[in-house]
């Protein structure tokens, strides 16, 4: 039975368990790589991904999931998973990031978890966030939602004795972006435009190698908490600002116990305390290899990170074909 120490700390076995979650989500979308089918791709990931935490020894409630109760039949917002027994966890997933990718074989489709002891982790309703983030080089309070883009290039781009023209913003490819877009050219800077996936791409920011210097937008603030999540033990920044578009989506978020959307969440603000996030390559992507299926088992490839431990590892795994659901 997996236990949380004194200080608060998650213990380090949870990991692997995250892990093995993961990976038979995983799986179970991969056999839907490239046929054109993103609900049904979506649906054998959530099948997989909630049989493989049932058996798990915690007492876990999803807060981060698939929508809320009435309109998800499963992993919704408040579902109690896990065998009951054992630590009390928060759940942040995403069992398919990346619908589209994986139904077109498109690169960097994930299957995403993050845990954390309980009360650690936001309630977010299945909202749009605005997003900033960027890596733990350029630090905490250098850039803000509250400032307008040009005034974030600017600083990044002060931060890193840089010009503006050397940098490089991440974008979802969306019509709400045009004038994003626009204004982030407009400076000089260059956009990277990607057209799913964006808890990636907020990671991408930490990764000093990857020419990405800040992600710009607004997505899923599902999304937007597991970003948190990753970029709390990678070092990284992140600020969210919830957005409603109708009168239906503030009603749901006030019953969520969120009334006030002038605030700017923070890491801290999303994640607090331990965490640990998993995630595993559905098809082949820049940082995870996608499931392989070979005659003589199944190869999945895996990030695992631990705030606590200050464990970062991509983790390659060998799953024997009957074990695969
Ligand atoms: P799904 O896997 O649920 O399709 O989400 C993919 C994604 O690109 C997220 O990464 C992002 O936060 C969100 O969709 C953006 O939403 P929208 O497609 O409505 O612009």
């Amino acid at each position: 039975m997996v236990e949380q120490s004194a200080e608060g700390a998650l213990d380090e076995r949870l990991l692997h368990q995250a892990r093995r979650v993961c990976e038979e989500a995983a799986i179970a979308a991969a056999r839907w790589r490239g046929r054109g089918e993103r609900d049904a791709a979506d649906k054998a990931a959530v099948d997989a991904m909630r049989a493989a935490l049932m058996s798990l020894e915690i007492a876990g409630t999803v807060v981060i999931g698939e929508g809320e109760r009435d309109e998800a039949p499963m992993l919704y917002i408040g579902e109690a998973v896990g065998k009951g027994t054992g630590l009390a966890v928060d759940i942040a997933l995403d069992p398919l990031e990346g619908t589209n990718l994986c139904a077109t074989s498109a690169a960097n489709a994930l299957t995403v978890l993050a845990l954390a002891p309980k009360g650690g982790l936001l309630n977010a309703p299945d909202l749009y966030m605005e997003k900033i983030a960027v890596g733990a080089h350029i630090g905490d309070d250098v850039v803000s939602l509250a400032r307008s883009p040009e005034e974030n290039l600017q600083a990044i781009a002060a931060k890193l004795q840089a010009k503006v023209s050397d940098l490089q913003v991440c974008i979802l490819e969306r019509d709400r972006h045009a004038d994003l877009i626009a204004r982030v050219r407009r400076c000089g800077a260059r956009v990277q435009l990607i057209s799913d996936g964006d808890i990636f791409a907020c990671l991408r920011t930490s990764d000093r190698k990857s020419d990405i210097h800040a992600y710009f937008g607004t997505g899923g603030a599902p999304e937007g908490v597991l970003a948190a999540a990753a970029l709390k033990v990678l070092g990284g920044c992140f600020q969210g600002k919830l957005l409603c578009r109708n009168e239906t989506e503030r009603a749901r978020a006030e019953k969520m116990g969120i009334i006030d959307f002038d605030t700017l969440y923070s890491i801290e603000d999303l994640v607090k305390g331990d965490v640990m996030f998993a995630a595993s390559g559905v098809t082949d992507g820049t940082l995870l290899d996608g499931v392989r299926f070979e005659e003589d088992g199944i190869a999945v490839h895996s990030l695992l990170m631990h705030e606590a431990s200050k464990r970062i590892e991509t983790v390659r795994a060998r799953l024997p074909l009957s074990d695969a659901i």
